[in-house]
């Protein structure tokens, strides 16, 4: 009887809280588009969008293990929360309590929730339908509601895009300013207001944004060049030319992309090495994820040999409710911010050694501080690697 009433309860909870798009098989994952988009769609699957799931990005499946264990919250329960950005197009958007005990006994199986978590095309992450099916952006929306809470769907198989005035004989198309003024929009649907599960925020993006004559897709896409947007042959045998951006959505990830993302000066008064990080992009370095890093190496050395070494970490603490050290989304504290202001600059100085005559410095990059590294024990190279931004000497 008690399970009856729970299956009831269960169920009448659930209806209210599918309400997202599942329906468009023929639509929802990359290959279908293939055929007719080969360079859009090999670009993307090249990109961190196509990671941003459970499967294939170690340190958000590890992150995500680490919530629902310390939180003692169901690993679906956890998945779902994450789900409003790193898979939007989820049929299932929140669990609660009643879901909670199904778990507890064991009677999820069948369950909605555990039905939208295996789906093969979650496993795509930010996909070619999480951006082109999209029909309108709350913007005015509270800063607090983000990725698929922002997003109202098309209801038929109707792909958004730049243009409006392409014919495909697979989907009908309509146009859609996120996709040429306002594209902003569409990357701070997800790309701000990461918070913890106490509210703090942890990525400001859209707040420390400094105006700038480049949006995001500038930087992270491409240009805007001349392509194709589809390869198939519709302009008399020939596919049609159009202006277009690559959509490898290069970032943090791709070490090619910090050289030269910061600027640095170094001076000295004989007594004090000065040590300057300029940043002419629009948001803070680093921002997005938290636990990113700046990592300054400075060598002191006399003519004939290196005298010292000296590491600084540029990066942020992160405090649990017990006082311990932890992950991001599990802070009820975090430390100063040590990121270098969007479109400003950070000075540090040290001490100039007596014997030294000169002194080399060089800042890198890395995805995840030792820390977090070592509490949630990453095993894969990425996380630990130093991406080369610059580096610069100077004499006494
Ligand atoms: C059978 C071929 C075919 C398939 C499959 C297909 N498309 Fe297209 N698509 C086209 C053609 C043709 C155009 C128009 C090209 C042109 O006029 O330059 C187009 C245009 C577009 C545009 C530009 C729309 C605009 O007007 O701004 C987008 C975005 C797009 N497709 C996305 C997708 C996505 C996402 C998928 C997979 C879910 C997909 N397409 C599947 C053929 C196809
Ligand atoms: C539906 C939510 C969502 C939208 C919309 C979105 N992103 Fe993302 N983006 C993510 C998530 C989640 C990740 C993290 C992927 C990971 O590392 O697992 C990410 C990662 C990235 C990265 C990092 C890649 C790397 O190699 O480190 C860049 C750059 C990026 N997005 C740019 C953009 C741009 C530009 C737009 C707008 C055109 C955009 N995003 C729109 C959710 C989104
Ligand atoms: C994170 C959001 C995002 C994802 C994911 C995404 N696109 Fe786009 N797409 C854009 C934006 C933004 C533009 C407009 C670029 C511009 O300014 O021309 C665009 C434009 C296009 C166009 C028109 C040609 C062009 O380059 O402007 C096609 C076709 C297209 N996308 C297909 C795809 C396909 C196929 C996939 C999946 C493999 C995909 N997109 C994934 C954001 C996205
Ligand atoms: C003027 C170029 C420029 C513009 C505009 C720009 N970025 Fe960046 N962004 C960079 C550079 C350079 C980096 C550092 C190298 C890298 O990760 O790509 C970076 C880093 C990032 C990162 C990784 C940050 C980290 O803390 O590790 C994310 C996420 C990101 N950008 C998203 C965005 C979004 C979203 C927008 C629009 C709101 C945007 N960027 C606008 C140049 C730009
Ligand atoms: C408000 C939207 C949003 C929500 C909700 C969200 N994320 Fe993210 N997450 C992002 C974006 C955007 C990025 C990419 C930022 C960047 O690359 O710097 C990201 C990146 C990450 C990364 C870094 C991945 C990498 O490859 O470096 C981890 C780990 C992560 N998220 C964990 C989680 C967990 C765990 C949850 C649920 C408890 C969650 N996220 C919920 C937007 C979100």
């Amino acid at each position: 009887m008690f399970k009856i009433m729970m299956i009831l309860i269960f169920t009448i909870n659930l209806l209210h809280a599918s309400e997202l798009p599942t329906s468009h098989k023929t639509y929802q994952d990359s290959s279908k588009c293939m055929p007719c988009h080969i360079e859009k769609v090999t670009q993307w699957s090249d990109s961190w969008h196509s990671k941003s799931h459970y499967k294939s990005d170690e340190y958000l499946r590890k992150s995500i293990d680490y919530v629902s264990r310390k939180t003692r919250k169901s690993l679906s329960s956890v998945k779902v929360q994450c789900a409003v950005c790193h898979n939007p197009r989820i049929a299932v958007t929140s669990t609660d309590i009643h879901y909670e005990i199904m778990v507890a006994m064991e009677l999820d199986e069948d369950s909605e929730v555990n039905k939208a978590l295996d789906n093969d095309f979650l496993n795509e992450g930010i996909n070619c339908l999480v951006c082109h099916n999209v029909d309108e952006i709350d913007s005015e929306a509270s800063a607090d509601i983000r990725g698929a809470h922002r997003l109202k769907w098309n209801k038929e198989n109707l792909i958004s895009g730049p243009f409006g005035d392409t014919h495909s004989p697979h989907h009908k198309t309509q146009k859609r300013e996120f996709f040429n003024e306002k594209a902003n929009d569409l990357c701070l649907t997800c790309h701000a207001n990461d918070k913890t599960v106490n509210g703090l925020n942890f990525t400001n993006m859209q707040d420390e944004l400094q105006k700038s004559d480049k949006m995001c897709v500038d930087c992270h896409m491409s240009e805007r060049k001349l392509g194709v947007a589809s390869n198939i042959a519709m302009n008399n045998g020939k596919p049609f030319q159009r202006m277009g951006r690559n959509h490898s959505f290069r970032g943090a990830h791709k070490e090619a992309m910090w050289k030269d993302a910061l600027d640095l000066k170094l001076s000295s008064n004989k007594k004090q090495l000065s040590i300057k990080i300029e940043n002419n992009n629009p948001h803070n370095i680093p921002s997005g994820f938290g636990a990113r890093e700046l990592l300054l190496e400075i060598t002191y050395q006399s003519d004939t040999k290196i005298l010292n070494t000296k590491s600084i970490s540029l990066s942020q603490k992160y405090i649990s409710k017990r006082d311990k050290r932890t992950i991001p989304h599990l802070a009820v504290k975090i430390s100063k911010d040590n990121s270098i202001p969007a479109m400003g600059s950070k000075t540090l100085r040290e001490p100039w050694p007596k014997e030294a005559s000169s002194v080399v410095v060089s800042v890198s990059y890395r995805l995840v501080n030792d820390e977090v590294r070592e509490l949630l024990d990453l095993k894969e190279d990425i996380w630990s690697k130093k991406m080369f931004i610059t580096q610069e000497s100077v004499n006494k």
